[in-house]
């Protein structure tokens, strides 16, 4: 089995043994406590097993996918957070840049209240065949429920109640929430996502396979990847997970308080976003935590490139190094030669990334910057799965050495609050 390659090298330098030492033991305790179910929130500990879901399973959905979008040439994904994020990401990390025309047009909405995206998405959704599938593991969240009934409304005037109803889908709780007595009530097809799974855990779940699937994707392959991740983790020794742990919360007790996700392909922004919410809600409580941020290099370069190499010292870098492109144009000879690159003619554009890759690296280094490096073979469905597996089980791991619950996220209910009130929402 090939797999990604974790390298702390050239961050675990900048920590004392000692130090590193007391954050894995600490560490080594937390990952413990996510393969015994014993910690604080062992109830969300079910995303442990979504990468051995059944293959009949996965081939069900697949066919209620199909019966869903049989007349559909659109479908607009509405969900926020966990409900949105690890869909948008694997599917923007796998997915053309410029795509031929698509069977089907994915587009997403849920995740904000602009007014103008709303008024141009009903606009442009006016002459496209679309439905609709609402994510939501609570069935209450604001941004969504309000996209929800007005995308659903436009649709009802468009269509007529009765077509309308045959194009939403929704995934949900199997028991709770509004939008699962909606569901139940309309008979729409609906989803579960498993009660043992938190929304930032559940991009292996109905919430991101399905969106996944419909873009043609393979769930499969995203699945075994998680799956030989996981089994591949199970022994203590050259453990990945324990060493990328105690190394970054070794370097966060000695003063590297951000953590800068950064790679050189900009189909992983999104996955980037994915990444700064799992880690962000997982371990950013109670005054700890390391602050997740993120970078795409190298066009970040000739921005945060100065920050990075020669401000604050405060961060410290985790760069994904996608090691093959699928396609690699050359860079051609000029025989006039007018803007001197002839000492380049022959190259390919990926060598040339590679070569980006590891001068940042020595260049960060050499400033102090404690670099980790993860190593990609290719960006596909099999590598996403390790890695989408490795940053959950660290995250997990990570927020136990700190004490944390990894799996609540009580300061996001603050700014709900207020909205609320300020709403007038009954009883608020
Ligand atoms: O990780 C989380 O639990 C959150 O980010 C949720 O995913 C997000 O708030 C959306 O919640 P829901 O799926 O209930 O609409």
């Amino acid at each position: 089995m090939e797999k990604i390659k974790i390298d702390t090298s050239k961050a675990s330098l900048f920590v004392t043994e000692k130090d590193y030492s007391t954050a894995f033991t600490h560490t080594l305790r937390g990952f413990k406590l996510v393969f015994d179910k014993m910690g604080k929130g062992k109830e969300f500990l079910g995303w442990r097993d979504l990468p051995f879901q059944k293959e009949a399973e996965l081939i069900q959905m697949e066919e209620t996918l199909n019966l869903f979008t049989a007349k559909l040439d659109t479908v607009v994904i509405l969900g926020i957070g966990g409900s949105y994020m690890g869909a948008k990401s694997v599917i923007s990390a796998l997915s053309k840049n410029f795509p031929e025309k698509k069977s089907l047009d994915i587009l997403f909405a849920g995740h904000h209240i602009d007014a103008d995206y709303y008024a141009e998405l009903m606009a442009y959704l006016e002459d496209r065949n679309f439905g609709l599938i609402v994510i939501s593991k609570s069935g209450s969240t604001l941004e969504t429920a309000i996209a929800f009934r007005v995308l659903k409304k436009f649709m009802d005037k468009k269509l007529g109640k009765i077509k309308a109803q045959k194009r939403v889908a929704v995934i949900t709780d199997k028991r709770k929430g509004y939008l699962k007595e909606i569901a139940d009530m309309m008979r729409y097809p609906t989803f579960v996502i498993p009660e043992d799974v938190g929304g930032r855990y559940s991009v292996l779940s109905p919430a991101g396979l399905v969106p996944i699937a419909l873009a043609g994707l393979s769930i499969a392959d995203l699945l075994r990847g998680a799956q030989d991740f996981s089994t591949s983790t199970r022994a203590m020794v050259n453990n990945p997970v324990l060493d990328y742990v105690a190394t970054r919360n070794s370097l966060f007790s000695f003063g590297k308080n951000i953590e800068l996700l950064a790679s050189f392909n900009p189909r992983l922004t999104y996955f980037a976003e994915w990444w700064k919410q799992l880690f962000g809600e997982t371990e950013g409580k109670e005054g700890k935590g390391i602050f997740p941020a993120s970078a795409q290099f190298t066009t970040d370069l000739h921005s945060l490139g100065q920050f990075i190499q020669d401000g604050n010292p405060v961060l410290f870098e985790t760069i994904i190094d996608v090691k093959e492109a699928h396609q690699n144009p050359k860079i051609p000879n000029d025989k006039d030669n007018f803007d001197y690159l002839n000492y380049l003619a022959g190259k390919t554009l990926q060598e040339v990334n590679q070569q980006a890759v590891e001068s940042v690296i020595e260049a960060h280094f050499k400033g102090g910057v404690p670099v980790v490096q993860i190593t990609m073979p290719e960006l596909n469905e099999y590598f996403l799965g390790q890695l989408i597996y490795f940053f959950e089980l660290s995250a997990a791991a990570s927020a136990y050495a700190m004490d944390l619950n990894p799996f609540d996220q009580p300061g996001v209910e603050n700014y709900k609050k207020n909205l609320f009130r300020r709403l007038g929402k009954p009883g608020s």
